[in-house]
């Protein structure tokens, strides 16, 4: 791995360390005896560093939306895991990502989101850089002559799948394509190019990223937490979370649409019989995920900030006009608020089980032969990211 990129890269033997090596060999075998991640993998420094540098930054994340930078020449700053990149629109409309990081002295280049740049200009001694990341200028260098030899921005590999900007932080992982072809098999029948972006909504969660992301790929808790989610598909007319290589998914039957899942929006054209009254989601082990109902699709983010702690925003995106339309404002209003209500019934609980991995009583976790399959998988393939 690039140096220069995640710093020095640590070693499977730290990884062990932390977890334990029995603690990794008991995710193995069948659910039935395997146990969870254990709890220093939920509330280590040391070990959401090794994840970032080890699972993330080898694979495919998500850094940003296009919605954040519509126009040419806007740019946005993000900082994976304190990491600074810079996600732009240069000139012709393409979107790029830079190390947010000025090659001279290390000076962070763009601090704010920015709209109509023409270059970007370091803070401390002008050396600006054309929007492809190109040296333009370096003033008073060299008593004024053009500084030839230096660096250009260093850019990042990145790739836009539809209203997502992910990365590959080492320039080393599959094409995206490949990495996220179980998810786009799963829901080839929704025309994604057809939606717009509608809204967000964020949350401070007091949780390891893990737990959320957890949470979200398991309908084991749907009685008990979501009572109008209950009412409108029952546990019994649910299924457990399906696995498909590294991508963890789900889907459920609906009888009768209501405000903010298939009703008050349009539906996806062309959408077949079966998927007008069905919803079915999909999460990456990288802290992300999509729920497609028929009117609307949703994306999950997580920003890891501590290992108790991330930041998670779910956006809204509508088919064409309803996106933006007062005619259709009173529907994405409601989808909105669904989300909102939906996630606020769920905060509670995965910040309780953050105050649980802290107990010496237990570690690992008891799981459900019936419901807990892919919780496990998502354990498993995080771990083997980190290989
Ligand atoms: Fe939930």
């Amino acid at each position: 791995m690039d140096p220069r990129v995640v710093g020095q890269c640590s070693a499977w033997s730290d990884v062990e360390a932390i977890a334990g090596a029995n603690a990794l060999d008991a995710l193995d075998g069948p659910v039935e005896t395997a146990s969870a991640l254990p709890n220093a993998c939920y509330t280590s420094a040391a070990w959401q560093k090794l994840e970032f540098e080890r699972l993330f930054a080898r694979s495919w994340f998500v850094v940003g939306f296009v919605q954040d930078v519509p126009e040419p020449g806007d740019a946005m700053p993000v900082e994976p895991f304190g990491t600074p990149l810079l996600v732009l629109r240069d000139l012709d409309g393409g979107i790029r990502v830079f190390h947010n990081v000025c090659p001279h002295r290390r000076t962070v280049l763009v601090t704010g989101k920015r709209s109509g740049l023409r270059e970007l200009a370091g803070p401390c001694h002008g050396w600006s850089y054309d929007l492809d990341g190109s040296l333009r200028d370096s003033p008073h260098v060299d008593c004024g002559s053009p500084h030839d030899d230096a660096p250009g921005l260093v850019p990042v590999r990145s790739e836009v799948w539809h209203h997502w900007i992910f990365v590959n932080l080492d320039g080393k992982a599959q094409a995206l394509e490949d990495y996220l072809a179980p998810a786009t098999d799963l829901v080839r029948g929704y025309d994604l190019g057809a939606t717009r972006y509608a809204g967000t909504a964020h949350f401070e969660i007091a949780a390891n990223w893990k737990l959320a992301l957890e949470n979200y790929i398991e309908p084991y808790h749907v009685f008990s937490a979501h009572p109008r989610l209950h009412d409108f598909v029952s546990m019994s007319e649910r299924m457990p979370s399906r696995i498909d290589r590294h991508v963890m998914w789900n889907r459920y039957d609906f009888g009768i649409p209501e405000p903010g899942r298939g009703e008050g929006l349009p539906y996806f054209p062309n959408l077949s019989v079966e998927a007008a009254r069905q919803v079915v989601w999909f999460i990456l082990p990288t802290a992300f995920g999509v729920e497609f109902h028929p009117d609307h699709v949703a994306s999950f983010h997580l920003a890891p900030v501590a290992p108790d702690r991330c930041r998670e925003r779910i956006d809204v995106y509508v088919v064409g006009d309803a996106a933006t339309s007062p005619d259709w404002a009173e529907g994405r209003q409601a989808t909105l608020d669904m989300w909102d209500e939906l996630n606020h019934e769920d905060i509670g609980l995965i910040e309780s089980m953050q105050r649980g991995r802290t107990s010496p009583a237990y570690d690992g976790g008891s799981l459900s032969a019936y419901w807990d399959e892919a919780p496990l998988h998502l354990n498993r393939m995080v771990v083997e990211g980190m290989r």
